[in-house]
This record gives structure tokens, C-alpha cells and sequence, in this order.
């Protein structure tokens, strides 16, 4: 049984894991850190959690305790650095939801988070968890998992089975891919309020997106070496990552050895479902789920995925990375049942 620490659980990642470590049948107890929310109740600040969920008090970052097993760090970039190295220096375990920790070089983390990176030395030892397509024996020892982005997750699952079989093919890729506002935090932006947002769509961070980077270094170490380009746009909607990706090839493809690496790669993977129509966001919010479909014609691949930003695109998946950590199966506490995974 676990003792697990929240670092920055009273947001909207953190929300979520607090739920789910609260049905986790291997954790036992959970603290939640925070600052503005510091010495607030549980109750007081999400009373949609009261009678289900202990009522514990937040306590404050500035006093986190070293007792527990595994820490979640769900904070803004930039905060985890002064955490995760401290806490791995005790022997503890940590999942970083934040991008301190996913960025193999330092030089990248500074061009694209503006930052200077404090703990180098950790950026070869962690195991970027994208936990639906890495092999278990990955996590073998390792302290530090960099739980992938969330539109990460979207595009990769949807692009690495074609990438790594048919990279001499690829002539270009281009992903266009829509978040709900939740994937911005729980402060307030004026661009995000529903005033702003209802009935609206706007591309944002145009070839700037922090997310380009992460996508384009797992693709390189996995054979891709395609021009490629990735354009994020929000939706109004709370939550979900849609992501269609084009993938245009020199030849023409057959759709079943297409359609037969992507059953190889997901088969046995009890959260990724493989579609015969494009999914819609309704479908996995809420879940941890990425639903993709694959439809081929010639020389043009379209792959569309659908997740759960705050779900799969961060808590849900911290929670299976966790779980493979530590051995237990993939599932354990994220509520999916086995008639839920049917390749349709
Ligand atoms: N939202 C998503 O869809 C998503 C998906 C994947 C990954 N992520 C990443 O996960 C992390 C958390 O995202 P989120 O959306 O949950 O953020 P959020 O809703 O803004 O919550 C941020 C949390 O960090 C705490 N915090 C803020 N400033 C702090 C400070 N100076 N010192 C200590 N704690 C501080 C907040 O505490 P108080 O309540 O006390 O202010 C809150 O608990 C980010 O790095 C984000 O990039 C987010």
C-alpha cells in the first residue's frame, strides 16, 4: 500500500487525481499540496467531492512531507524543478504532469519554456511515460516519469505505429488539433472566458506550440524523419484533445498492413480503441481512453485520435503509469471494464 503526495492537487489535473487515488485499491492515504489553497478543506473547495471523498485539509507546498511513497506533481512549469529533485534525492518516486521533465536537452527546455533547467542531470534518468505504447520493462528502476502532454498523447498514439513501420514512406506530416479550455489551468484568462469562447474556435501558438518539440523528439527516436507540423486550436468545449493528422506518402499504401500495425501496436492495450468511424470527443471524456481511426486511400493516411485532456492526456495516465511502475495491472483504479475493450 502507498502513501501518495499531491503537489498542486487542488487544480484541475490535480482534481482529478485525487479522485482517482481515492479508488486506487493500493493507496492508502494521500496528502494534497498546494498555496493559495493552502489550510482550506477538501470539502470547501470542491463540495462537489463532499461524502465521497475524505475531508482532509491542503496543506501547504512550503511543507511537504517526505513520508510519502509517490509524488504527483501537478504545477505550473517551472515549479517542479525546485520539488523533484529533492524528493528523488530521498529515494522517492515522482510523476511530473508538467513539461519540467519530458524535453531530453536542456537547450530545448530553454528555447521553448524560457527557463533555465536546474536538474539536468535528471533529464537522462526519467522515462518519458507514454504509457500505452512504451514496454514495461522500461520503467525498470526509474524514479521519474514525465507524464507526456496532453496533446502529445493524442498525436503520438495516433502516429507512432505508422511512424516506426513505414517512416521511408512518409513524405510529410501535419497534425491540426483542438483542446478544450481546461487545458489552459484553472486561472482565469480573459481569452477563455465563454463570453469570449461560446460559438468560437482560434488556432493558438502557431508553429510555437511547447508541444511541437515533445512530439518531434519521440517521433525521431522512433525512425520518423519526415518534415512535420503541428497547429493547436481551442475549442469551446470544458475538456478533450481531437486530433486529425495527415500523413502523405511518396507511395501508394495497403489499407490492411496499415490497419495490421495498428493492431499489433494496440490489441492488448486496454485503453486505446481502435475505430471504424471517427470518434467523437463525447465518446472518451472522462475516460481514459484515446479512441483513433485510420482511414487510407493511396497516398494518404488520415489519423484521427480522441482523448481526455485532464484523463488520459494527464491524470489517468499518470495513474497507469504508476500502475506499470509498480507492477499492477495498467488498469488498476481507472475504472475500465473488460467488455469496454473491444476493437470495433
Ligand atoms: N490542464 C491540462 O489539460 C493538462 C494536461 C496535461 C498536463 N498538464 C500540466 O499539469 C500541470 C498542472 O496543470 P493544471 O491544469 O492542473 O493547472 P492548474 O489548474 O492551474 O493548477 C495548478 C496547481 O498548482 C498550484 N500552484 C500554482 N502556483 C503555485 C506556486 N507558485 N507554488 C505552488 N503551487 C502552485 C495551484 O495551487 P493553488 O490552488 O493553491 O493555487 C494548483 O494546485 C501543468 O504543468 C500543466 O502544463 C495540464
Amino acid at each position: 500500500m502507498l502513501s501518495v503526495g499531491l503537489l498542486g492537487g487542488t487544480g484541475y489535473t490535480g482534481k482529478k487525481l485525487i479522485q482517482f487515488c481515492h479508488q486506487h485499491p493500493y493507496i492508502s492515504s494521500f496528502e494534497v499540496y498546494a498555496n493559495s489553497t493552502a489550510e482550506e478543506s477538501l470539502w470547501n473547495l470542491f463540495p462537489d467531492l463532499a461524502d465521497t471523498v475524505e475531508n482532509i485539509k491542503i496543506k501547504s507546498i512550503n511543507d511537504i512531507s517526505l513520508e510519502h511513497d509517490v509524488y504527483f506533481v501537478t504545477l505550473p512549469h517551472g515549479h517542479s524543478l525546485k520539488y523533484t529533485p529533492l524528493l528523488i534525492d530521498n529515494g522517492k518516486t515522482v510523476i511530473d504532469l508538467g513539461g519540467d521533465y519530458r524535453l531530453d536537452f536542456e537547450e530545448l527546455y530553454r528555447q521553448w519554456y524560457n527557463l533555465e533547467h536546474t536538474s539536468v542531470y535528471l533529464l537522462n534518468s526519467k522515462v518519458y511515460g507514454l504509457a500505452d505504447f512504451l514496454p514495461a520493462e522500461k520503467y525498470k528502476d526509474t524514479q521519474l516519469i514525465a507524464n507526456p502532454g496532453c496533446y502529445p498523447t493524442a498525436v503520438l498514439l495516433a502516429l507512432l505505429p505508422f511512424a516506426e513501420n513505414f517512416s521511408e514512406n512518409i513524405l510529410s506530416v501535419s497534425t491540426v488539433a483542438y483542446s478544450g479550455t481546461s487545458g489552459a489551468g484553472k486561472a482565469p484568462r480573459q481569452d477563455l472566458m465563454i463570453s469570449e469562447m461560446s460559438g468560437n474556435v482560434k488556432a493558438y501558438s502557431v508553429n510555437k506550440h511547447r508541444h511541437e518539440p515533445e512530439i518531434l523528439q519521440m517521433l525521431y527516436s522512433h525512425k520518423f524523419c519526415a518534415p512535420f507540423s503541428f497547429t493547436a486550436h481551442l475549442l469551446p468545449v470544458a475538456a478533450g484533445i481531437y486530433a486529425t493528422t495527415s500523413i502523405h506518402l511518396r507511395e501508394s499504401i495497403d489499407v490492411e498492413d496499415v490497419l495490421s500495425v495498428y493492431k499489433k501496436a494496440y490489441d492488448a492495450k486496454p485503453f486505446v480503441r481502435l475505430r471504424k468511424a471517427p470518434p467523437e470527443l463525447k465518446w472518451v471524456i472522462d475516460t481514459n481512453f484515446c479512441d483513433i481511426f485510420i482511414a487510407v486511400e493511396e497516398k494518404k493516411v488520415i489519423v484521427i485520435s480522441a482523448i481526455d485532456n485532464l484523463v488520459k492526456g494527464a491524470a489517468g495516465q499518470a495513474i497507469q503509469n504508476m500502475n506499470i511502475l509498480y507492477g499492477w495491472d495498467e488498469t488498476t483504479g481507472l475504472k475500465v471494464k473488460e467488455y469496454c475493450h473491444a476493437i470495433s
